[in-house]
């Protein structure tokens, strides 16, 4: 189900401030090396993570599902000086794409990337995170969400993307597959969390916006 129509989307995208062209560069090789390139976020997605973390100035900031790492380039535009970007990534492929891109940001010495499962990641790494962006695979969702929410500072901020998941989310007449099952499940869950409050943005596929109280 597409939301909005071919031409807002247009339009949207040409009255949203561009990305540099190394990004642009990064999207171009995404889409010629990489299986499945739409999960690359795109700019319009990138600008509102980058606009969101320079309102925020996160000391620590996680993205779990890096991709090729377009996103992180957007994250880290708001990272306080003496701040940490951490990046999991279950697909080792990747590494040398997400790494040659980096290595062209200003702030990479700031980031740092965990290749491996989330499942596992997200317990060696355990910090204050005043920022994160979920995006990887659904089937662990409601686990990352859980082991995150205590980990965050009251005030912290989480996006979980794909939380429409291109409407299935409130479709009755087909019988949900599993990994809409998990988004609904999610989805009430947060809306039951006493311990945050939370808004959807119908920005691409909907992105949860989660605020621990
Ligand atoms: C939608 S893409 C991420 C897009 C990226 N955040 C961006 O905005 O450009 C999802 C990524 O999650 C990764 N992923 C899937 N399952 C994972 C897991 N269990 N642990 C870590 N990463 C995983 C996939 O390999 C894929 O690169």
């Amino acid at each position: 189900m597409e939301f909005l129509s071919d031409e807002i989307h247009k339009y949207i995208s040409e009255h949203t401030t561009k990305a540099p062209e190394y990004l642009n560069e990064l999207e171009r090789e995404t889409w010629v090396k990489v299986i499945m390139p739409r999960m690359l976020s795109g700019h319009v997605q990138g600008q509102l993570l980058k606009l969101l973390t320079l309102m925020k100035r996160p000391k620590y900031i996680l993205e779990v599902g890096t991709f090729t790492g377009y996103a992180s380039h957007y994250l880290v535009e708001g990272l306080t000086e003496d701040g940490e970007f951490h990046a999991i990534e279950i697909n080792e492929e990747l590494e040398s794409i997400i790494r040659k891109y980096w290595q062209k940001n200003l702030k990479s010495k700031q980031m740092h990337l965990h290749l491996g499962p989330a499942e596992i990641k997200l317990r060696e790494i355990q910090k204050p995170w005043d920022f994160i962006f979920l995006d990887a695979d659904k089937k662990g969702l409601l686990n990352y969400y859980e082991i995150l929410i205590p980990l965050m500072p009251s005030g912290g901020i989480m996006l979980i993307d794909n939380i429409l998941w291109s409407g299935k989310v409130v479709d009755k007449l087909s019988p949900n597959d599993k990994d809409t099952k998990i988004i609904v499940a999610l989805n009430k869950r947060v809306a039951q969390d006493i311990r945050v409050e939370q808004v959807i943005l119908s920005v691409r596929d909907g992105i949860m916006m989660v605020r621990k109280m």
